[in-house]
């Protein structure tokens, strides 16, 4: 399956569980507590977040910022209590649902969706992205970047996280590599499993980091910055952040 295919899934079936894989965030277990507290992990990550970025640069304007795959609005609703107007933006429709009829039930009004980071303004004050980019794959993800920067204003923060290194040996390694390329090995291990037979296929890819400096440099990015984050047992990460002056 797809990357698209599989977000569009997880959004149209599953959406808070494809965002924290947590029993209790399944749709069909899914209360109003367990909304709340997924909802205020992401009030803390969000806080948690522009303190570590403004460690390393400072955020000067709160015009515009955008939250890139901002899934159902977990960073996105808080963020747009710090920003003017927020853009969130993400592939999957059913993200992009659930995050509006939550906005609205909320009474946030100053949040916009996208589907591409085209149709998004240019002049963003800052950009974040977190738990994305691991899902991505490399080439895309760092052509992904050159585009969220053009979207920055002078003076504009980008901060995105990647996966920088994996604990997954070389048989677990091969074994998603089936899972997610042989027809019906996922179906038949989530029937094993008792879990949806659709889910699963989510990658996990860990970016070059030489690459990703790289590509900053070239972009003449300014106040680089690497801020370690751990976003499971199994990966280190890291907010890559850079300012455009
Ligand atoms: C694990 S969720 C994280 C959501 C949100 N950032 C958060 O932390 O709550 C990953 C999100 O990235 C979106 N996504 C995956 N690939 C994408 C891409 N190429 N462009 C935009 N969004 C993407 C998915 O649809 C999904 O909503």
């Amino acid at each position: 399956m797809s990357a698209r295919r599989v977000w569009k899934k997880y959004g149209d079936l599953d959406p808070y569980f494809g965002v924290i894989s947590h029993e209790a965030f399944r749709a069909h277990n899914l209360t109003t507590d367990a909304k709340d507290e997924f909802y205020r992990t992401g009030e803390r990550e969000l806080a948690e977040h522009l303190r570590l970025v403004k460690s390393v640069a400072p955020l000067k304007f709160r015009r515009l910022a955008v939250d890139f795959g901002c899934g159902v609005g977990r960073l996105t609703f808080p963020l747009a209590s710090h920003y003017e107007r927020v853009y969130g933006v993400d592939i999957s429709t059913g993200m992009l649902a659930q995050l509006a009829r939550n906005a609205g039930e909320r009474g946030i009004s100053n949040i916009e969706c996208r589907l591409t980071i085209k149709d998004i303004p240019l002049q963003a004050d800052l950009i974040i992205s977190r738990i994305v980019f691991q899902h991505i794959p490399i080439a895309e993800g760092l052509q992904t970047i050159v585009l969220l920067w053009e979207k920055l204003a002078q003076e504009g923060v980008l901060s995105v996280e990647v996966l920088l290194r994996s604990d997954f040996g070389l048989p677990m390694k091969a074994a998603r590599w089936i899972r997610d390329h042989v027809p019906l090995t996922s179906a038949v291990i989530n029937a094993a499993k008792h879990r949806p037979l659709w889910q699963g296929g989510m990658q996990m890819n860990v970016y070059p980091l030489n690459d990703l400096v790289g590509i900053l440099y070239d972009l003449s990015a300014t106040k680089i910055g690497l801020l370690r984050t751990r976003p499971d047992y199994m990966h280190d990460g890291a907010i890559v952040v850079a300012m455009k002056e």
